[in-house]
């Protein structure tokens, strides 16, 4: 039978501070009632009330601004509406045929075209040069250890590194229940190989990451396709409705800043999630890939730090913030990490030292943290400035999501525009973009792209966002 339970107290004093805030009590700038305060008048723990103040934090209502206490966000009037929230009704279906559309996807990196396509961050806003001397002393330091072999769960100081950041992630992981992968794909490999077997059915989010897709697919397993909201991700009742028409053997999914909605998904729902799927012995594999990357205010916490019964595996790397080609990866995989430690030795031992001592070293002295500020902001820039671009450079309705973290975008362009067209006349202009059909097993994107902001702004952006809008005419069936 699922688990049913009464909303934590927190949540019920989070409710009611956001009644206060939408019934104009509490106006934009407002400070809400100090911790004290409310704990004072509502008769309930201080730590009761931080919890409900970082509920409301995570749903974007209030801020907590350093030395003074918790404010009410002024809301952007934002003119842009959001993508349209899919109405498919969430049915198991085979991959066998998504592979064809991958062809393209070898397009989304090609460095001759304008890169509006790859999630992928530029190079010039990664540390390449620092991380470069990094590999060089680590080398010099220990030139033994990194030509040898790291054996699975692979280098002991980067677990340690994730043991210390998953206090960020709300988590307190120890280093020995990390694995180091190949990348986050590894990581979500290893994680479907625990919990899936050939056949079997997987939920995932309503667009998600075509990776994924082309992962599941090489695996033989199936997919229901969940709907997923632009800014709250995916959506419960129909996870619900899912779970009780068929067996699932998992469920992925990108709670923070997913690809290519951005969504973030609010504490309420990552609980009932957990609930939903503890209820049913289902377990979840998260991947945190973009969790480090919030545009404003504190690191979202991983879902895993809710997970009280080992339901969640966390998954992530560093290919969005250091490094994607160093292929650094981690998976905490709780009740199946020894048995996947054992698979990764059985694929490739612990993974290369080099390149996960180098990130190690970063992650201790290399300034992180510093780092991680600067491309926050850098990525909130270049998503804010390429909203505007859009929406000024093409015709008709057009929605855009707006995602508080992470640097793609995902936009629905008029009906009756046919995004694999737009792919192939852009591609001809230069241009790389990503079609909307790559995102989900069925063909309801047909007229959604995606866009890439991972590149710092320039007149080549501008001059393609542009030309972009010039196409769209031609790209009508
Ligand atoms: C949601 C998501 N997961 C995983 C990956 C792949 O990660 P990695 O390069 O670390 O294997 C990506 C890359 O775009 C992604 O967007």
């Amino acid at each position: 039978m699922p688990r049913t339970s009464h909303p934590p107290l927190y949540l019920a004093l989070a409710d009611n501070v956001e009644r206060l805030i939408a019934s104009g009590t509490l106006r934009p700038g407002d400070r809400v009632p100090s911790v004290r305060r409310m704990s004072r008048q509502h008769k309930v723990s201080p730590p009761t009330v931080v919890q409900a103040y970082l509920a409301l934090e995570n749903r974007g209502i209030i801020e907590a601004r350093p030395r003074s206490g918790f404010y009410v966000r002024a809301q952007p009037i934002d003119p842009l509406k959001l993508p349209t929230f899919s109405n498919r009704k969430p049915l198991a279906r085979s991959l066998a045929k998504f592979p064809p559309l991958m062809a393209m996807v070898s397009d989304l990196g090609n460095p001759e075209l304008v890169p509006l396509g790859g999630a992928n961050p530029s190079g010039d806003l990664l540390p390449a040069r620092k991380l470069a001397r990094i590999s060089a002393t680590v080398s010099r330091l220990n030139p033994k250890a990194v030509i040898n072999y790291d054996p699975a769960p692979g280098c002991a100081r980067l677990r340690e590194e994730l043991s210390r950041r998953s206090l960020e992630w709300g988590c307190y992981l120890q280093s020995d229940q990390f694995l180091i992968t190949n990348g986050a794909t590894e990581a979500l490999h290893l994680a479907l190989h625990a919990v899936a077997r050939p056949g079997d059915t997987v939920l995932v989010e309503s667009p998600t990451y075509y990776g994924l897709l082309s992962l599941l697919s090489f695996l033989h397993l199936n997919v229901i396709a969940i709907p997923s909201h632009a800014q709250t991700g995916i959506d419960l009742d129909a996870v619900e409705s899912a779970l009780e028409l068929q067996r699932v053997a998992a469920m992925i999914v990108v709670p923070n800043f997913s690809n290519p909605l951005g969504s973030l998904m609010p504490e309420e729902n990552r609980r009932r999630l957990i609930a939903l799927a503890a209820g049913r012995g289902v377990p979840i594999i998260e991947d945190d890939i973009y969790g480090d990357l919030s545009h404003e205010g504190d690191r979202p916490r991983a879902m895993k730090a809710l997970d009280a019964d080992g339901s969640v595996i966390l998954c992530g790397s560093f290919s969005k913030t250091l490094a994607p080609g160093y292929r650094i990866g981690y998976l905490a995989a709780g009740p199946y990490q020894d048995q996947l430690a054992q698979a990764k030795m059985a694929l490739n031992f612990g993974g290369a030292p080099l390149p996960a001592l180098t990130v190690a070293e970063f992650l201790r002295n290399g300034g992180y943290g510093h780092h991680l500020r600067t491309l926050r902001h850098t990525f909130r820039d270049q998503v804010s400035r390429m909203r505007e671009a859009i929406a000024a450079a093409f015709p008709g309705e057009v929605k855009i999501s707006a995602p508080l973290g992470g640097f793609v975008l995902w936009v629905e362009l008029p009906r009756g525009v046919d995004a694999l067209r737009l792919f192939y006349l852009a591609r001809d202009a230069g241009i790389s973009i990503a079609p909307g059909h790559l995102f989900a097993p069925s063909a309801e994107f047909k007229n959604f792209i995606r866009i890439s902001c991972g590149h710092p702004w320039s007149p080549r952006i501008e001059a393609a966002v542009s030309t972009l809008g010039k196409l769209l005419e031609r790209s009508r069936k």
